[in-house]
C-alpha cells in the first residue's frame, strides 16, 4: 500500500506547459525560427538548462555559454510574468481534493519537480501547506529520467521509495520514476507514457 505519494507539478498540479511554451516560443522567434508545439513535448519534465539545448537544437543555432546563460535567463523573466499571474483557480481539477483526501489517509505528501519556480508556484497557487516535502530544481543536480529527484523526495518523507507512487506527465519522469524503484501513475497519453504502471487522464479520475 501506498505510504507516500510524490507529484510532479507542471502537467499534474498546475498547466504550467502553455506558460514555458509561449516564453520558448518567443525566445525561438527572436532567434529566428519557429518552434511548435509539439516541439515542445520533448522539454516536458526537462531541466531549463537541458531544455534550451534541445530548443537550440530544433532550430540549428549555436550558442556559448554565456549567451545560453543570458538566454535561459531572458526565457525564465518572460515565464515568471506568466505565472506571477498565478490564480488558485488554475489548480487542475481533483488535484486539490486528491491531496486533501491523501492527507487525510495519512499519506505523506511530496512535491518533486525539476523547476527551480516550484516554491513560488506553490505560493501562488495557495497549497504549499498540503506538502509534507517540497524537492525541486533548486535541491537536485540531475534532469529526469535520473531518479535522483524522486530518491530525495521519499527519503524527504522517510520512506523507502517502493512505498511510494508518483504522479508523473512526461515521459522522462515516468523513467524516473520508475528507476528510483517507485510505483507510477502515468498523467496524460497512455501511448507517450508507456511505461507507468498505470495511466490516468488527471487526478480527477481518483477523488
Ligand atoms: C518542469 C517542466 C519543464 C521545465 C522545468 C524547469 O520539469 O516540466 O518544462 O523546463 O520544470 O523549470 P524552471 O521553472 O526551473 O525553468
Ligand atoms: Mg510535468
Amino acid at each position: 500500500t501506498m505510504k507516500g505519494a510524490i507529484f510532479d507539478l507542471d502537467g499534474v498540479i498546475v498547466d504550467t506547459a502553455k506558460y514555458h511554451y509561449l516564453a520558448w516560443r518567443s525566445l525561438a522567434k527572436r532567434l529566428g525560427f519557429e518552434f511548435t508545439e509539439s516541439d515542445n513535448e520533448r522539454l516536458k519534465g526537462v531541466s531549463r538548462m537541458e531544455s534550451l539545448q534541445i530548443l537550440l537544437e530544433v532550430g540549428g543555432v549555436e550558442a556559448n555559454e554565456a549567451e545560453r546563460l543570458e538566454m535561459a535567463e531572458a526565457k525564465n523573466k518572460e515565464y515568471v510574468e506568466y505565472i506571477s499571474r498565478l490564480e488558485p483557480a488554475e489548480i487542475l481539477p481533483g488535484a486539490r481534493e486528491y491531496l486533501l483526501e491523501l492527507r487525510n489517509r495519512g499519506v505523506k505528501i511530496a512535491l518533486g519537480s525539476a523547476s527551480k519556480n516550484a516554491a513560488f508556484i506553490l505560493g501562488r497557487l495557495g497549497i504549499a501547506e498540503l506538502f509534507d516535502a517540497v524537492v525541486d530544481g533548486t535541491k537536485v543536480s540531475k534532469a529526469k529520467p535520473d531518479p535522483e529527484v524522486f530518491l530525495a523526495a521519499s527519503a524527504a518523507l522517510g520512506l523507502n521509495p517502493a512505498d511510494c507512487v508518483v504522479f508523473e506527465d512526461a515521459a522522462a519522469g515516468v523513467e524516473a520514476g520508475k528507476a528510483a524503484g517507485c510505483k507510477v501513475v502515468g498523467i496524460g497519453s497512455a501511448v507517450i507514457l508507456r511505461d507507468a504502471d498505470c495511466v490516468i487522464a488527471g487526478l480527477h479520475e481518483l477523488v
